[in-house]
């Protein structure tokens, strides 16, 4: 149904954290059909994140040289991809909910691999709901520019350094495509008590697109470190006010839903009670 990319305009802001975050929350809190993928070689950041839960699944795979991405070029190549062979390839992180695709274990893209992903992830989003994918930073990489030109909704990750912003808003890095698509921002490892909050941010660069701060949370930081995204999730996510992450869990709850209203999902019938997963 939809593509939401994740795209920085420099690396190291966060960006597969807020995808990590806000790709976790949809898929623990609502009954749509969910993938998360990453397009980058040689970096499964996103992929690892998840490993503690499914160990058994991570260890069969570490001696193959293909990965799900790799697989399913394969299937395309020879005319075989379907929606179906899609999430075949998967592991399910939270059943009928959550897929995750693993990346391709290759070192480099090669000069096909742009139109090829566009393919796969166009043939995904009719089996999906949403399809989550955190693609390369920059402006330098065909990869993102194709998936970019493909997204029905492009999240950015900025952060509150004004150096940053002021790129932003004067477009610079920004690859083609990027004008014309539905944009929202989050600014990564987000801290309220600066200056640069996101309401003077909004109002001093005058920016028309949502903005929104996914606070720094240091289990989350742990979390990535453990490999055991998932689980902390389960665990955490609805703990109650006195819970140290309670404001993180709030602001990826509010922006998931955002996201989700904003592809036309309907949030209120979607929504798994409280207690039922
Ligand atoms: N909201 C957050 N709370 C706590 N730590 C965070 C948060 N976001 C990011 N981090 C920390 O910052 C590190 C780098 O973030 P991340 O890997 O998401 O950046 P990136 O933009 O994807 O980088 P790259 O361009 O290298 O892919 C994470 O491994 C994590 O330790
Ligand atoms: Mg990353």
């Amino acid at each position: 149904m939809a593509k939401i990319v994740f795209w920085s305009p420099d690396p190291g802001r966060g960006n597969t954290s807020n995808t990590l975050a806000i790709g976790t929350m949809i898929g623990q809190d609502y009954d749509i059909r969910t993938l998360i993928t990453q397009t980058q070689f040689r970096r499964p950041n996103l992929e690892n994140a998840f490993m503690k839960a499914k160990e058994l699944q991570f260890r069969n795979l570490v001696n193959t040289t293909t990965s799900g991405m790799d697989n399913l070029e394969r299937l395309f190549k020879s005319k075989r991809l379907s929606a179906d062979s899609i999430s075949d390839h998967t592991i399910s992180l939270e059943a009928g909910r959550l897929d995750l695709l693993m990346g391709t274990k290759k070192s480099e893209a090669h000069e096909n691999f742009p139109s090829i992903a566009g393919a796969i992830f166009d043939e995904a989003d009719r089996y999906y709901q949403a399809v989550i994918l955190d693609i390369h930073s920059g402006n330098n990489s065909s990869v993102s520019e194709q998936l970019i030109q493909d997204a029905d909704i492009v999240v950015i990750t900025l952060s509150q350094d004004t150096s940053v912003i002021e790129s932003y808003v004067e477009q610079k890095d920004w690859p083609d495509n990027l004008q014309e698509k539905s944009k929202i921002i989050l600014l990564g490892q987000y801290d309220k008590y600066s200056k640069y909050n996101v309401t003077n941010i909004k109002r001093n660069f005058k920016i028309d697109d949502p903005i929104y701060g996914l606070p720094y949370c240091s289990e989350f930081r742990d979390a990535i470190n453990d490999k055991d995204v998932l689980n902390w999730f389960r665990r955490a996510r609805n703990a109650g006010k006195r819970h140290p992450s309670y404001s993180f869990f709030q602001e990826v709850r509010k922006i998931s839903k955002d996201l989700l209203i904003q592809i036309g999902v309907n949030t209120e019938i979607k929504r798994i009670e409280r207690g039922v997963s």
